[in-house]
């Protein structure tokens, strides 16, 4: 089955990334290419693309543009895959965080508890299933996993729930495990599945989203040149706090004086500029035409010319298990 994936923001995306004629741009996740299409026609720039998913990657290879290039990987290692092209500095960095629609609705990849299938999960098909995991973890470790990346605050109950389950049948399938948590965790007032919390906690977990995502920000920060652009596209609260505090920290904002704390010296001079600190979000029209957008929060910071900070986030990104 195929599905097709409505690019998010894609105006804003287009108004904060400025690619401009002999740009280097990279779309960190290319998905099924609908960023990576509209910044070609934008202008005259050469664009890198990179996902990690398989089915990604096909799809990229069918675009023929002696200004594409498209690499498999993670992104939080975009300056290695990117090194390995003699890319050391780009003008701009798009990340469109999450799963794709292909990725979402496809049954075999084991993503959604709407459709039954394999309980994979795994966006580069590498590494321990979400059933690896959910059959093995021990219930404290699920309910951690649960609670924090999937801010539920019924984990516990869920958490026994599949340990007691699992003690009867091994838990393979999407859909068992959906009606696990629907048998313990009761319907909310405004219609959510009871499994959408537990389904996101597992995925973020499977593929270390939030570690990904905070090594990108590092990664990006090496990459960009002064002026480059980076543009962050976020679905998932705890990833937006992420992205936040990391803006807050690398544009001094973190460090301002406040009339009731003392100020903060840093001794790194900020790296990124920001025109506006507040997230942009869809609009009612692009919400009412593509509901997926409802939770979307873009941010976007411009490269300063002084050096990387060479850190890994501050303490403050240590929200959650990563
Ligand atoms: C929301 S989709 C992007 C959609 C894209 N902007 C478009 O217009 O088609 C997110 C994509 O990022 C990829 N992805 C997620 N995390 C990644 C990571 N750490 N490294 C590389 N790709 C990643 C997923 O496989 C997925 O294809």
């Amino acid at each position: 089955m195929s599905a097709t994936h409505t690019p998010v923001m894609l105006n804003e995306m287009l108004n904060a990334l400025r690619p401009d004629n002999g740009d280097t741009i990279v779309d960190a996740t290319f998905g099924v290419g609908g960023y990576s299409r509209a910044i070609l026609e934008e202008a005259d720039c050469s664009l890198w693309a990179i996902d990690r998913d398989p089915a990604a990657i096909k799809r990229a290879e069918a675009i023929s543009s002696d200004r594409f290039t498209v690499a498999r990987g993670t992104f939080g290692q975009m300056d290695a895959l990117l090194a390995k092209y003699g890319v050391f500095q780009v003008d701009g960095i798009v990340m469109d965080l999450g799963v794709s629609s292909p990725q979402l609705e496809e049954k075999s990849r084991g993503f959604s508890f709407r459709h039954d299938g394999p309980l994979d999960m795994r966006m580069a098909l590498q590494g321990p299933t979400a059933a690896d995991f959910v059959n093995a973890a021990d219930e404290d470790c699920l309910v951690k996993i649960i609670r924090t990346l999937g801010e539920e605050r019924l984990a516990r109950r869920i958490g026994k729930a599949i340990v007691a389950a699992r003690s009867e049948n091994p838990i393979k399938r999407t859909g068992q495990l959906a009606n696990i948590i629907r048998r313990v965790v009761p319907k909310a007032k405004d219609g959510l599945d009871p499994a959408t919390r537990t389904f996101m906690a597992l995925r973020l977990h499977i593929n270390n989203e939030l570690g990904e995502l905070d090594r990108a920000l590092i990664a990006a920060e090496q990459l960009l040149a002064p002026g480059g652009r980076l543009v962050i596209v976020a679905f998932h609260s705890l990833e937006d706090r992420r992205v936040k505090r990391f803006f807050d920290e690398r544009t001094g904002y973190s460090n301002r004086p406040s009339r009731h704390a003392p100020q903060q010296q840093s001794l790194c001079q900020p790296s990124f500029s920001q025109a506006r600190r507040r997230p942009l979000k869809p609009t009612p029209a692009e919400i009412a035409s593509n509901p997926r957008a409802r939770s979307a929060r873009l941010r976007a910071a411009w490269r300063t010319a002084s050096a990387p900070w060479h850190t890994k986030p501050s303490d403050a990104h240590k929200g959650a298990a990563a």
